[in-house]
This record gives structure tokens, C-alpha cells and sequence, in this order.
């Protein structure tokens, strides 16, 4: 069945690579996201937004993801390590219901609650949890960009000096923090970036100094990136090419997330990505064979498009290939 993050944290940090969480809210995403994780033997974390649930519903979304173990089988994986977890979980009642639902691992986000709120009520959620070996996520520092309904103007950095008290207090089992990335395919505006010899824009680097004194604190301690999509500059010029207007796509650089992935960063976020892969895809068949109208001829490439992208994430840039 699904499995929660506990063991498969313990040896990514150890083997010093990551594991991918992935969003879905679809069948397509949901057999793109396996067939990757089974092709390359990675473990994987399908996740599950409050969007997610509105938009596809939770029981549907659920049992999708059993049906994923089933599915992994079927292709040839003895032995599957899927997680089903909460993404940005907002309140005690979402994560609960999610638990008892069948979901393996949820996210409470309190970061954008003053300090002891967010303790309060990630503490609440690990108590409730942790009777069904559900593992938990917390987070402390605010990403910029928009985040949980909530809109920050600038990130707020973790601060390592609250990190111990944050983790032995609610007992979380990994820790999102804020070093830099944020949601979304606009993560930095051209004016925030260099330009290499070819005019490529090159962000900011991530805060790394940061994490390596969060780190320090907390030894060991599973820690996660939210916002790590890379924005492939590719599919950006393909999804304007076939008629998009996508202007100032900017993402983490896919070398930020190995270091990242080689440190006690255990799970990262991706999600623009893979929509800009399906975006493009889609788009493509619609420009280049307009008299097709059958979903299964344009969402067939967009899933195989989404595939091949979480394929090079899982081997290349987040090192979980093999680690099944
Ligand atoms: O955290 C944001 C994820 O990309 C999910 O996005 O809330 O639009 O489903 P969503
Ligand atoms: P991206 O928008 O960078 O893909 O981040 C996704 C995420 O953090 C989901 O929680
Ligand atoms: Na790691
Ligand atoms: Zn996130």
C-alpha cells in the first residue's frame, strides 16, 4: 500500500539525494509521475493540493493513488515506495480528514500564523497523526509569491535560531523552510537576475548559508523546498511559439537543486514544471494538427511529455533513480 515519508527520508538524507514531490489533480498526471518513479526506481510523493481536491475531489484523488501502488506493480515495480500527502494543508479539519481518508503523510502550513499559532496547531496536527503513522510536514518562514491563498510581497527567511524549538515542540517529522525559492513560474524578475555570456538570465542564488546553519541546529533533521520548479526555458519558447504568452518565466537553476538535493533537503517541490510541459505539448497539437478533437490525442502527448520531464528530474537532478 502507500507508505509515509519517515524511512525513505531517513536514506535519502543518508545517501544524500532527494525525493520528488509531485502535484496531481488528474489521471494523465498521476500515470506520468508513476511511470517515471518506475522507470527510473525512485521512490515518490504524489501530492494532493487544497486546488487538487476542489478541483478533482478528495476521494477520487485517493483512491487514485492506491490504484497507483496497483499500478506500479503492474509495471513491473515488485516493490513501489508511494507516498499520498497533503499539500499545504491549512487548517486542523483539512488534515484530519485527509488522515482519515487514507492519505500516508499531510502538510500543515502555518507559516503565515505568528509564531506560537504555528506550534499550536502543527502540534495538533502531529498529535491526531501520528495514532495512524501518518508523518507530518511543518514549515517556518513565508516564501514570497503566493503561497497557501496567501500573498507575501518578500520571503521571509527561516530563521535557524527558532528551528530546534519549532521541531522538538510539535514534533513534526520534516521542515519546509524559506531560503529563496517560491511558487509559481515567475520566481524572480529579469531586474533580480545576471546575464551569463549568451544573455541567459541567472537568478540569485539560493540562501544557502542558511540552510547550512539550520542544518547545524538540527542535524540530521529532514528539511524541504517548496517551489523548486526549474522553468525549463525550452518549454517556455515552445508554449510561445505555439501561441502562449508566457513573459518572464524564471526558476530555481537545476544546479541550485542538486546541491540542495545532496544536503538534508530530502523532498522537493515541483509543480510549474510539469505544467509547462503538458502546456506546451497540448499547445503543439493544437497548432500543428487542428482537426483533432479527441482529448485522448492531446492529452496522450502531454502526459508522455510530463513523463520524459520527471524521468530527467528523478535521474539527473534530484538523484532518487536506482534508490528503490
Ligand atoms: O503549492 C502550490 C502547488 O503548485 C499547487 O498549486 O494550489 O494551484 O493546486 P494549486
Ligand atoms: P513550483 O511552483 O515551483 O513547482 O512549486 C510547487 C510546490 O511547492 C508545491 O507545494
Ligand atoms: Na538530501
Ligand atoms: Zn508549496
Amino acid at each position: 500500500g502507500l507508505v509515509n515519508t519517515k524511512d525513505m527520508f531517513k536514506r535519502a538524507i543518508a545517501g544524500k539525494y532527494a525525493i520528488a514531490a509531485f502535484n496531481f489533480n488528474n489521471m494523465e498526471q498521476m500515470q506520468a509521475i508513476i511511470q517515471a518513479a518506475v522507470e527510473t526506481k525512485s521512490p515518490v510523493i504524489l501530492q494532493v493540493s487544497s486546488g487538487a481536491r476542489k478541483y478533482a475531489n478528495q476521494t477520487l484523488l485517493r483512491y487514485m493513488a492506491q490504484g497507483a501502488v496497483e499500478y506500479a506493480k503492474e509495471l513491473g515495480c515488485e516493490n513501489p515506495e508511494i507516498v499520498l500527502h497533503l499539500d499545504h494543508g491549512d487548517s486542523f479539519e483539512l488534515c484530519k480528514s485527509c488522515i482519515d481518508m487514507g492519505f500516508s503523510s499531510v502538510m500543515i502550513d502555518g507559516s503565515h500564523f505568528p509564531y506560537e499559532e504555528n506550534i499550536a496547531l502543527t502540534k495538533k496536527v502531529v498529535e491526531y497523526a501520528h495514532q495512524f503513522d501518518v508523518t507530518v510536514e511543518g514549515e517556518l518562514g513565508v516564501l514570497a509569491g503566493v503561497e497557501d491563498d496567501v500573498v507575501a510581497e518578500h520571503h521571509t527567511y527561516t530563521q535557524p535560531s527558532e528551528v530546534v524549538d519549532f521541531v522538538s515542540r510539535t514534533g513534526v517529522d520534516s521542515l519546509a523552510i524559506s531560503i529563496g525559492t517560491s511558487h509559481g513560474a515567475n520566481k524572480f524578475t529579469p531586474a533580480q537576475c545576471t546575464r551569463d555570456a549568451n544573455g541567459i538570465l541567472i537568478p540569485p542564488p539560493l540562501r544557502f548559508d542558511i540552510l547550512e546553519e539550520i542544518e547545524k541546529e538540527i542535524p540530521g533533521f529532514p528539511i524541504v523546498l517548496h517551489g523548486s520548479s526549474s522553468v525549463p526555458q525550452d518549454l517556455v519558447a515552445q508554449i510561445n511559439q505555439y501561441g502562449g504568452k508566457l513573459v518572464d518565466s524564471i526558476g530555481i537553476p537545476e544546479e541550485q537543486l542538486r546541491k540542495a538535493a545532496s544536503s538534508a533537503v530530502c523532498k522537493i517541490n515541483i509543480d510549474s514544471d510539469g505544467r509547462l510541459a503538458m502546456t506546451a505539448a497540448v499547445r503543439k497539437v493544437f497548432v500543428e494538427q487542428p482537426g483533432e478533437f479527441d482529448p485522448r490525442k492531446y492529452l496522450g502527448p502531454a502526459r508522455d511529455t510530463l513523463k520524459a520531464l520527471y524521468k530527467l528530474k528523478l535521474e539527473n537532478v534530484l538523484g532518487s533513480a536506482g534508490k528503490l
